[in-house]
């Protein structure tokens, strides 16, 4: 009987003893579950934490870009404003250089208009012309130099890129010298009528007894003075009368063959200018011969009168014309840019340096090919990439005078 109750207090001491340990096991665990549960709640606050963060700084970061977006618009802007900016002030400096000549006239109809061709109609032209007339009073004795480019008229474009066109003062007829060389030449009744005809239809063609050399020829009065220069033989002048069609004279020019007058324009071997106090001729006299030379001929016999040396350098010349026995040479760069007269040669000595003035051409296609005198109309042909402009003057009494 005792070992069977020994036996049943033990078991009953072992279970309560399992029942204890039990017990503790399950607090253990349920403490161990609570701390691993505040854990997770820690744990997920941080995560709470960290998506908003993220959030925020997401916020911030679209914000950021957008202030980013508009300040780069900004500037854009800014940018763009400049441009305008630079644009302007190009042009005014543009403006000034043509202002600053010297005591250049302060004229009201004295600036620098640049227009298309088929800006200007006929009529307002002809309205233009009365007042310039008004404006400008017609000096008698000659004793003018320019003071500015007024105006700039581009006409058509006909021919090859270098060539010649000029306009009789006398008959109001236009003569075009296509190329740098021939012995064609085309007369238009005005330059209405050379304006309004497609290319040379409607000309007259007018064939030569002997071939033209250089765009350099001029005409007066009915007259065309021209240069002659057959193969490596001396320069020769050639009056020819158009309405006879003959040639009325010719006088040789001992100079070499080779030397041209401008550096830049190397077909032009000699230039003509002619107008009412007679007939100039620029020239070289030889390649080693720095500066241009002026000779003035009686337009009737062609005799030389007189010669100088303009001190006005070939290099770099483009072009030269002669208005009131003042030589303007206007220059420009090999890589074409703005052309403008730098030198002035005066036979009369009349201009002093400090009025002559720095001209500036407007900014064209190319460069001059020629550039002929109208002492008529104050009035500048030139040939510039095969098209045809014509320039207007503003004019103001030598100083000396
Ligand atoms: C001008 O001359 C060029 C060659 O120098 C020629 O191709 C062209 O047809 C000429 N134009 C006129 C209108 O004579």
């Amino acid at each position: 009987m005792k070992p069977v109750l020994v036996l049943l207090v033990s078991t009953a001491w072992t279970l309560t003893g399992a029942q204890y340990y039990y017990q503790g096991l399950m607090d253990y665990l349920e403490n161990r579950l609570l701390a691993i549960e505040d854990r997770m709640q820690f744990w997920h606050e941080q995560s709470h934490r960290y998506h908003t963060e993220l959030l925020d700084f997401k916020k911030l970061t679209a914000e950021t870009m957008d202030g980013l977006r508009k300040e780069h618009s900004m500037l854009f802007k800014d940018l763009e404003g400049a441009t305008v900016r630079v644009d302007r002030v190009e042009r005014e400096m543009d403006y000034v250089e043509t202002q600053t000549s010297p005591r250049a006239c302060t004229n009201k109809a004295d600036k620098v208009v640049e227009r298309g061709v088929w800006g200007l109609e006929e009529s307002r032209e002809e309205e233009e012309d009365e007042d310039w007339e008004e404006l400008q009073p017609r000096v008698s004795d000659c004793v003018e130099i320019i003071s500015g480019i007024r105006s700039v008229k581009i006409l058509k474009r006909v021919g090859s890129p270098k060539g010649m066109w000029t306009r009789d003062p006398k008959s109001s007829r236009v003569y075009v010298f296509n190329g740098t060389s021939g012995d064609v030449i085309y007369q238009f009744n005005s330059v209405r009528d050379f304006s309004g005809s497609p290319g040379v239809t409607g000309s007259r063609q007018i064939r030569l007894p002997s071939e033209w050399n250089g765009p350099g020829g001029a005409v007066y009065n009915g007259y065309l003075y021209y240069i002659k220069q057959e193969a490596d033989t001396d320069v020769q002048v050639v009056k020819y009368d158009l309405l006879r069609g003959s040639v009325t004279d010719t006088a040789m020019f001992p100079v070499e063959s080779h030397a041209t007058v401008y550096n830049l324009n190397p077909e032009i071997v000699a230039d003509l200018a002619a107008d009412d106090e007679g007939l100039w001729l620029l020239y070289a006299i030889s390649d080693s011969e720095p500066n241009i030379n002026l000779a003035k001929m009686d337009p009737a016999t062609l005799d030389i009168e007189q010669i100088w040396d303009t001190r006005c350098p070939r290099e770099n010349a483009e072009a030269a014309f002669v208005v009131c026995g003042t030589v303007y040479v206007v220059y420009n760069t090999r890589l074409a840019s703005r052309s403008r007269v730098q030198c002035v040669f005066d036979v009369n000595d009349m201009v002093i340096s400090e009025e002559a003035p720095l001209l500036y051409f407007p900014r064209r296609y190319g460069a001059h090919a020629s550039l002929k005198y109208n002492p008529e109309e104050r009035q500048l042909y030139g040939w510039d990439d095969g098209y045809q402009i014509i320039y207007r003057l503003t004019m103001k009494r030598k100083l000396l005078v």
